[in-house]
């Protein structure tokens, strides 16, 4: 049978664009941590000239990984580059795999892909409670075995956003055996304000740990998918050759290259982020509603049994807030920090629907 393409994408169900909350003016979209504002200028013009070249495979990742290497001042061949730093955890993945340790390390709850990725590669996943709504990097410690091959620290951690402080990082990574990889994942490292925040970089040469960062979050680039790892420079080459080639596309690679230039852009969204984190903490107060004070650019808000009703009736009024029963915390939501014109929409509709 002649199958005519042209009408049979007629007959896929058409999704107003509504569906896609978020991209219509209506919608406030708290729920994925992700940056309120456009990225910078510079990104626009950048990616714009780069469309000429479109014809070629992607170069610019040697510039790249020499701009982030001089940020961090540490060297190129200590820098990987991945699609999102989702593409990175999974590269890891693929390449620590070993005949005898077959196990991962997170912390329960933390950010879902580390167990989805794990299982898909065939490793066993062993959780380790929070305490006190922190990753207790002794308790973590003490569940380190033969079987250990990776442990996947987040920090701040999706979804408390609390962290670890550089002394318990250290002497925790005093006890790793030398076969475990330890995967920092800083995916919000930029917002974090607490001068206790570990400085990872310092122990990347040093230590078996791999440093994760991504322009998803302060940079505003989710939507072209960009994250980095840095590491010793064996580990590195290590990790790289799991990696499938130009799997960063072009756009990406000049984006965040632009992303990276612009300071007073990074400025800005900080300057946001703090202003409306201290919004929603007074509002919160002032309503009696407990919260997890938090590092990053979202809050963990405790509504109790209602919690997903809530959540509900919030998206009924075009607010998306993500309900946290996934993660085990089902009294709770996570919100990210918007723009403050959204910020404010939401207070003011919780308010109406709780
Ligand atoms: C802790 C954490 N790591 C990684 C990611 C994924 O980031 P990317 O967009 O770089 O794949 C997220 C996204 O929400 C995250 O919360």
């Amino acid at each position: 049978m002649k199958l005519t393409i042209h009408e049979d994408v007629k007959k896929i169900p058409y999704y107003p664009k509504a569906m896609l909350y978020g991209f219509d003016e209506g919608w406030a979209r708290l729920s994925s941590n992700e940056n309120p504002y456009p990225p910078s200028q510079k990104v626009f013009s950048d990616i714009f000239d780069a469309l000429f070249f479109t014809n070629r495979y992607p170069g610019g990742e040697a510039e790249l990984k020499a701009a982030i290497a001089k940020k961090f001042d540490t060297a190129p061949e200590q820098v990987l580059i991945g699609n999102g730093s989702n593409e990175l955890i999974e590269m890891t993945l693929r390449a620590m795999k070993h005949e005898t340790r077959n196990r991962i390390i997170i912390s329960d709850p933390s950010f879902a892909f580390y167990a989805i990725a794990a299982q898909i590669y065939g490793y066993e996943v062993r959780t380790v409670p929070l305490v006190d709504m922190h990753v207790d990097l002794g308790l973590i410690s003490s569940r380190i075995d033969d079987a250990t091959r990776v442990i996947f620290l987040n920090n701040p951690l999706n979804p408390t956003g609390t962290i670890f402080v550089q002394e318990d990082f250290e002497n925790f990574l005093k006890t790793v055996p030398p076969e475990v990889l330890v995967v920092v994942d800083e995916a919000y490292a930029e917002f974090v304000e607490s001068g206790q925040f570990p400085r990872t970089i310092k122990d990347v040469s040093e230590w078996p740990v791999l440093m994760l960062r991504t322009f998803s979050k302060a940079y505003g680039l989710a939507g072209l998918r960009v994250g980095y790892g840095i590491g010793e420079r064996s580990l590195i080459s290590f990790l790289e050759r799991t990696k499938q080639p130009f799997s960063v596309n072009m756009m990406a690679l000049i984006a965040a290259r632009a992303a990276l230039s612009d300071n007073a852009y990074l400025k800005k969204v900080l300057k946001n982020n703090q202003k409306g984190m201290h919004f929603f903490y007074e509002a919160l107060r002032e309503l009696s509603v407990e919260f997890i004070p938090s590092e990053a650019n979202f809050l963990l808000i405790k509504l109790g049994k209602e919690a997903e009703g809530i959540t509900k009736r919030l998206f009924d009024e075009k607010v998306v807030v993500r309900w946290m029963g996934a993660y085990g915390l089902p009294d709770f939501i996570r919100v990210s920090v918007g723009t403050m014109n959204e910020n404010r929409r939401f207070v003011e509709t919780l308010l109406r629907v709780k």
